[in-house]
């Protein structure tokens, strides 16, 4: 018993780190798969930990110089990533969410801004606050042709989650088998485009509701004209991209497909307004 006891402890001692032991007022908490998970980062953190400093465009925005915590040491070094976590998940203003590849973060580089334009972050832009997720697009200019990338500047950032892109958001765009092209290409609109502001079986951000194809029912030509404009309207930010009507005609064709495959039973029952025929009375 007491042998089983000291091994647990030397295991435990082994499996190496301790927890973070917060510094300063809480700021943001890193959490899923972080060892010895959840990590908060407090305002002493956020001084003392490894930064970095970058000019940058915001989309929309103009130049300015970023500064705060260096994503890719704080990921790789200070705190442990689970083994089977790919994907950071940023959770930020109005409930927007920013699902970013760790091999992104750990090759562009971007920080959490609380300082720009060497002024609190929030004198930047009151949203911003206390972090600024902001990515060195004049170091990297050809990373903005990535249309991912407008939707990953985002401000108000208190959580992050490490996940699994299969078991959250690939989960979530799961195209049914034996769905059409256009529902396959719906998955791609959807996870560049909406899954920022929307959530789809718990992935996603919160800003908007949740998709399902009630929200999209109705004449597609319909949908397709009250959903134009909606980048720009419901994102405030100037240049976001248009819906071309294949782009909404795609995210309607997968969550169509979705819909139905998760109801096959309801698909082939028959219509209860048809009348049960006469029972058949035994002839004499
Ligand atoms: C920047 C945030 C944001 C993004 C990105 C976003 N939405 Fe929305 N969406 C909202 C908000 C907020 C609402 C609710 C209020 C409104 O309609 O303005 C909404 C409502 C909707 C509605 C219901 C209202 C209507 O007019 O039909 C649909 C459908 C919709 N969104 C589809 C999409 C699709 C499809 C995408 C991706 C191509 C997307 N949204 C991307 C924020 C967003």
């Amino acid at each position: 018993m007491r042998t089983r006891l000291a091994l647990a402890v030397a295991l435990l001692a082994c499996s190496g780190g301790r927890p973070f032991v917060t510094r300063g007022e809480p700021v943001v908490t890193f959490e899923g798969k972080v060892e010895k998970g959840p990590a908060v980062l407090g305002t002493t953190d956020l001084e003392s930990l490894a930064r970095r400093a970058f000019e940058a465009v915001p989309p929309g925005g103009e130049r300015v110089r970023f500064e705060g915590l260096a994503l890719a040491p704080l990921l790789g070094d200070t705190l442990e990533v689970e083994r089977g976590a790919d994907t950071v998940v940023f959770r930020g203003e109005g409930g927007r969410a920013a699902a970013v590849p760790l091999v992104s973060v750990r090759q562009l580089k971007p920080v959490l801004a609380d300082q720009a334009g060497d002024a609190p972050i929030g004198a930047w832009r009151r949203e911003a606050a206390p972090l600024q997720l902001a990515w060195p697009n004049l170091d990297a200019p050809g990373i903005d042709s990535d249309p991912r990338l407008r939707w990953w500047w985002l401000g108000g950032v208190r959580r992050v989650e490490l996940v699994s892109w299969l078991a959250t958001y690939g989960k979530a765009l799961r195209v049914p088998p034996g769905a059409s092209d256009a529902a396959r290409l719906g998955a791609d609109v959807l996870a560049t485009s909406c899954l920022g502001c929307h959530r789809l079986h718990g992935a996603g951000g919160t800003r908007g509701p949740a998709l399902g194809a009630g929200l999209v029912k109705g004449d597609p030509s319909a949908v397709t004209a009250r959903l134009r404009l909606h980048l720009q309207r419901t994102s405030a930010g100037a240049g976001a991209p248009e819906l071309t009507p294949a782009a909404v005609g795609q995210v309607i064709a997968f969550l169509r497909a979705v819909e139905l495959a998760a109801r096959p039973d309801e698909d082939i029952k028959e219509p209860e307004s048809v009348e049960a025929p006469p029972p058949v009375l035994p002839r004499r």
